[in-house]
């Protein structure tokens, strides 16, 4: 059991609402920023009882940041924690909040979980997130649930709009007009999808590149479409070749 989950169980505070396999993934990504000064947003405060795990998780040099449509939440206001009210839908509400906080280390997204929200909070919020960040959208479960505008493969759900991004991350080797390198490819080292969790790293990265080491000595096997594939394409030249000719 990590600390997390240790602390989850024994708390007698202020309610916490997470699934039981989320702690595990949580300090895989999270245990890195223990001790250190670290800015972390979550979207969902509830009972304000994960706000507390997360600062005696990661420690007293850490900064906790809620946001929250309940103005009750105000409440959950402590050493090391600021609230705010509104709500994850709006997008002029969202860069007010981002403009107050003076860096996102990490920003998990634990709000009302409909595809809008998740959708709308990932688009405004991503480039906020520092270049070394992570993002967290859990109970994506609710992609899957009509009560939330989802459905196995329903078009618009946050998961179908997601796994465009692993095309993205890829980006450098395609070889279609249609997917280009982005912003996206530029800035996102990885994409962990897990049961209802994504989790995305961010790390500034150039275009990738292949090396060789050591010395070959067998010849290499090359697949005998390879070979029809380049001389298809040969012909194909020649073919455009002598028929321009053959028109002027
Ligand atoms: C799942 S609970 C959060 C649980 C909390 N993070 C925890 O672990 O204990 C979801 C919260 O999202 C809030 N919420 C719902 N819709 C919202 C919206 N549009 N904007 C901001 N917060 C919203 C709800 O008020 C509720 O407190």
């Amino acid at each position: 059991m990590n600390d997390l989950e240790k602390y989850f169980y024994k708390n007698t505070g202020r309610q916490i609402s997470k699934w039981k396999h989320y702690f595990e993934i949580y300090d895989r990504h999270f245990s890195q920023y223990r001790g250190t000064d670290v800015h972390v947003l979550e979207f969902g405060v509830s009972q304000g009882g994960s706000l507390q795990m997360w600062k005696e998780y990661f420690g007293p040099n850490c900064k906790i940041y809620g946001v929250d449509i309940n103005p009750h939440c105000m409440t959950f206001e402590d050493d090391q924690i600021k609230i705010f009210i509104g709500d994850q839908e709006d997008r002029q509400f969202l860069h007010s909040v981002a403009e107050e906080i003076p860096r996102i280390d990490i920003l998990i997204d634990d709000g009302g979980h409909t595809m809008k929200q998740l959708i709308c909070t990932y688009e405004e919020m991503f480039k906020y997130i520092d270049k070394d960040g992570i993002y967290l959208a859990e109970d994506l479960h609710t992609c899957y649930w009509p009560y939330w505008s989802g459905g196995y493969k329903k078009r618009g759900t946050f998961l179908e709009y997601s796994k465009n991004f692993i095309d993205s991350i890829n980006a450098w080797h395609s070889r279609s007009f249609r997917l280009k390198v982005s912003d996206f490819t530029r800035t996102v080292y990885s994409l962990h999808f897990y049961d209802s969790i994504l989790v995305i790293e961010k790390r500034e990265r150039d275009q990738p590149s292949e090396f060789q080491s050591g010395i070959s000595t067998i010849p290499e096997y090359v697949p005998i479409e390879n070979f029809r594939m380049k001389l298809n394409r040969k012909l194909r030249i020649i073919k455009n070749i002598f028929t321009k000719k053959e028109d002027s």
